[in-house]
Parts: C-alpha cells; structure tokens; sequence
C-alpha cells in the first residue's frame, strides 16, 4: 500500500472512531430523554456533576427536589453512570423491598483494599453470605449483651466531659464523639477495652480519623472514574495515609490473634462480633454458603463502627429516642443512598433498564415540607407513634429500609441513648463564643465547617 493509500485509510479510520465516539455519547447520555424522564442537562464524561461541583450536593438534591416536584422521577448523570433519582415515596418502597431481587446492589465505590471488601461494597451471593453471618450479631439478645461494654465507654466519654465541665474548657462535640464511637466500635465488637480520650489509646482512634480524612479531589475523580483506581494500585498511590492504616490493622488483628488464642478449641466461650467473624472462619458447616476469606474478614472487622446510667432502662426513654430520630432526620449521615438495577424492572409504572442506578437523596426528601411540616424546626413529636403511623414508611431514611438497610441500627441507637443520657444526667451544654448556630455545613458532606463547640455546666 502506498503512503498516499495509507494516510487515506488511517483518516478514514480516525473519522469513523471520532463519529462513532459522538453517537455513542449521544446516545448514552439521552437515554432519560429517551425515556421521557426529565433532569439536568448532561455533559461527556462529568455528566450531571458539574452540578454538585458547582451548588454542593446539598443544594443540588434541594433545587432539583423542587424542580421536579410532580414527577415520580428524574434523571441524573454521576460521570457515565445514569441514575434515576426516585422522588416517590411508593416507588421507594417497592425499589428497597418488594423488587429487592433486581435492586441487591449499591452502586460500585472505588476503594483500596482491604476496604474494597466493606460490606457496603459487596455484591449479589458474597454479600448474602456476609450479611447471612453479621446480622445475628446485632439481634436484640446479642445487643443486650453488648450493654456492659458500650456502658463502659460511655462512663469514660462522661468522666472526660465532666472534667472539661470542671475546668471550664470547651468540647469539640465532633472530636470527642467519634473517640467515643472508637470505644464502642472496640469493646462492642471486639471485646477490647479502650479509652480514647486518654493519649495512651488515642492512637488508634487518631488513625481512624485520619483514613478517613480522604483529599475531596482524590474522592471526585474516583468517583466519576472507578478504574483510576487500578491505576493507583499498579503505581502503589495510597488514597489514604498508609501509616493510619497499619495502626488501625495491627489494633484489628491483634484483637482478633488474642480472641483466638483465648478461645482455643471453644469458640462458643464470647458471643460478640468479632467471635462471629472467628466462627464464620473456622466452621465448615456454617450457616452461610461459604466460608469468610481474609480479606472478607478483615474488612467486616473494620466495618464494625462504635453511657451510662445503671439501671435506666433505655427501651424507656422514649422521649430521648424521639430527639434522636429527628435529630437524625435533620442531619442524615448517609445524605445520599443508592442501588444498581440488575435486571429491568417496572416499579410503580415506570421501567428502570438492566444497569441503570436508582438514588435516594435523603436530605432533600428529609426536608420536604410535604412530608415534614417547617422541616427546618428540631421537633422530636414528629416521631411520636400517632405522627409515625400517620406518615409514609419509607418517609424517615437515615437507616436505609429493606435487606440491605443498616444492619448497625440497634447498636447505633443505643450507643446515641447512652451517651446523651449520660451527658445531660450530669451536665447541661451551653453556646460558647465558639459556637456557630445554625451549624454551618460543608458543602458535599455531613461535617460542621466551625466544629460543633459547646461548653458544658456541671448540673448541681
Ligand atoms: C447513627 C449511626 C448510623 C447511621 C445513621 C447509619 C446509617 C446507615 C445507612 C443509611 C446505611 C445504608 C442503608 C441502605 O442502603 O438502605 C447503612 C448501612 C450499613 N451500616 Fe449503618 N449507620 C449507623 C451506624 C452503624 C453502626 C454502629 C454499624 C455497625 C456496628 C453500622 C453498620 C452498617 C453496615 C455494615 C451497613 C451495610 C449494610 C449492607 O450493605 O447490608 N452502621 N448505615
């Protein structure tokens, strides 16, 4: 072939690729057009982002909450994933429960491992397994047998605050709360006793704050490109700090090595998480269908998250559990939840494609003021049982609703109980000149920008 011929070919080739490029793009990102769903206009490869990176996720959710008021649906783009954000309430409840079979997975998160295998993250038979082995550990018997250590970590968060009452001094709630967290995450889960308000066990709470503490960008371009990932793992980039995450592995594992030795040949001697995992590893007849690998069991060790007043029956502070749940309802930490359809479903009338994600943006629907009258007012009687019975049961999402909601929400809600129980028996927090009231959010997570200072009086 001559050189003429050839450059002829190689242009023609380049044209075809270009062409086939842009019908493809175009293709792909009408498909809610095609399917008469309304959104945001897309664009190539950010898709709909460009909207969040400009209002936050906060406002994006808010505005195109009430943009598209009247529909059940609309669309949205994260990068290449479409996703249809479900504004209906029905839909959300068939989407969770009754078509759970076609809606098992959340959407793919590109994560290092072993956090690559958190159980948040797995998928079809492999999270069924997992789930099939965690979820006895939370039943209400195992719960209540977690009450000593979750007391115990709650006496130390109070004896830390009563001494800050003492002196005077100011408390980052955000700080001392997830130290706190750390405890329980460590005695109730794995029988070991810590106190990270004292420097000597702070290290491992430290780390934990810090392996979470990922760069917004790194965060944005995984994503929007979940195989950036593999790239970082060929070049040996670590999203988070590789030092945090040996102190946090080495608490794990040891916790784990002594759990073993101590339990030798009887495993049924503790009836904890973390004996579970243990079980689970060892019994060839166990329950689920597979045994659990080292890295399933190290990631379900690191999943495990998180006061006290003897004798207070916490089932009965009805009062306080109605202030958690609004407080929660105002401040959902899981802002945003979401599955991927794995095979085409027709939920409440409209056709979700094979691949296509579906979206819960919890915020928005946490303060629609149809659901929620004045939804920016902290009013515990909205959980009253009259209100609850009165509302749409997928209305309230901080857990998540259906097999794969929070299996932690037992353990969750005691540890909140118990620890504001414990504070206000003994104290009364106050604003401090550091206080920033309303709080002042970020704008793409659930984190006060100014902290979450108060100062705290000893009641007499
Ligand atoms: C106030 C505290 C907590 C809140 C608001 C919360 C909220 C949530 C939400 C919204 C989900 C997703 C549900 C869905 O997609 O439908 C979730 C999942 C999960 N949570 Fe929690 N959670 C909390 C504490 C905990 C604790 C203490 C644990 C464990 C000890 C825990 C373990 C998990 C796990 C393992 C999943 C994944 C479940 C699965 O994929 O099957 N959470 N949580």
């Amino acid at each position: 072939m001559d050189t003429c011929c050839l450059t002829t070919v190689l242009t023609w080739a380049a044209v075809s690729l270009f062409l086939w490029y842009i019908i493809s793009t175009v293709w792909h990102y009408s498909l809610f057009y095609r399917l008469g769903i309304p959104g945001p206009f897309p664009f190539p490869v950010v898709g709909t982002f460009y909207c969040i990176m400009r209002q936050g996720l906060y406002n994006f959710q808010k505005v195109n909450y009430e943009r598209y008021r009247g529909h059940k649906v609309y669309g949205i783009f994260d990068g290449a994933q479409p996703m249809m954000v479900l504004r209906d309430l029905d839909m959300i409840k068939d989407v969770c429960i009754k078509h759970f079979s076609c809606f098992v997975n959340r959407r793919p998160f590109a994560l290092q491992p072993p956090a690559d295998h958190m159980m948040t993250m797995l998928k079809d038979d492999h999270w069924k397994n997992v789930r099939s082995i965690v979820s006895p550990a939370f039943s209400s018997g195992k719960i209540r047998r977690m009450y000593p250590g979750v007391t115990q970590s709650a006496t130390n968060l109070v004896r830390r605050l009563k001494e800050s009452a003492a002196n005077g001094e100011l408390v980052e709630l955000k700080d001392v709360m997830s130290r706190y967290s750390m405890d329980v995450i460590a005695g109730a889960g794995f029988g070991v006793e810590t106190n990270s308000h004292e420097d000597s066990t702070s290290a491992v709470a430290d780390a934990l704050k810090e392996m979470m503490n990922f760069s917004g960008m790194i965060l944005f371009i995984t994503f929007l490109c979940p195989w950036v990932i593999n790239v970082f793992n060929v070049v040996g980039y670590e999203i988070s700090p590789k030092n945090s995450r040996e102190v946090f592995f080495s608490f794990v594992d040891a916790a784990y090595e002594s759990r073993k030795q101590e339990t030798g040949g009887n495993s049924s001697k503790r009836n904890d998480f973390l004996q579970m995992i243990i079980e689970a590893q060892e019994d060839e007849g166990s329950t689920a269908n597979d045994n659990l690998s080292n890295e399933e069991a190290k990631a379900l060790k690191m999943s495990t998250p998180r006061k006290p007043l003897t004798r207070l029956d916490y089932q009965e502070l009805t009062y306080l559990d109605m202030c958690v749940n609004e407080g929660i309802r105002m401040f959902p930490p899981g802002v945003l939840l979401d599955r991927i359809c794995n095979k085409e479903c027709t939920v409440q009338g409209v056709k979700i494609p094979k691949g296509v994600g579906v979206a819960f943006h919890v915020n928005a629907l946490h303060h629609d003021p149809e659901l929620w009258p004045n939804p920016e007012k902290f009013d515990p009687e909205r959980f009253t049982p009259e209100s609850k019975a009165n509302r749409h049961p997928v209305a309230h999402m901080s857990f998540g609703h259906g097999p794969r909601n929070c299996v932690g929400m037992r353990l969750a809600q005691l540890e909140v109980k118990m620890a504001l129980a414990g504070i206000l028996y003994h104290m009364t927090p106050v604003p401090c000149e550091k206080t920033v009231y309303p709080v002042a959010l970020d704008k793409m997570q659930l984190k006060a920008l100014d902290g979450l200072w108060v100062k705290l009086e000893q009641r007499k």
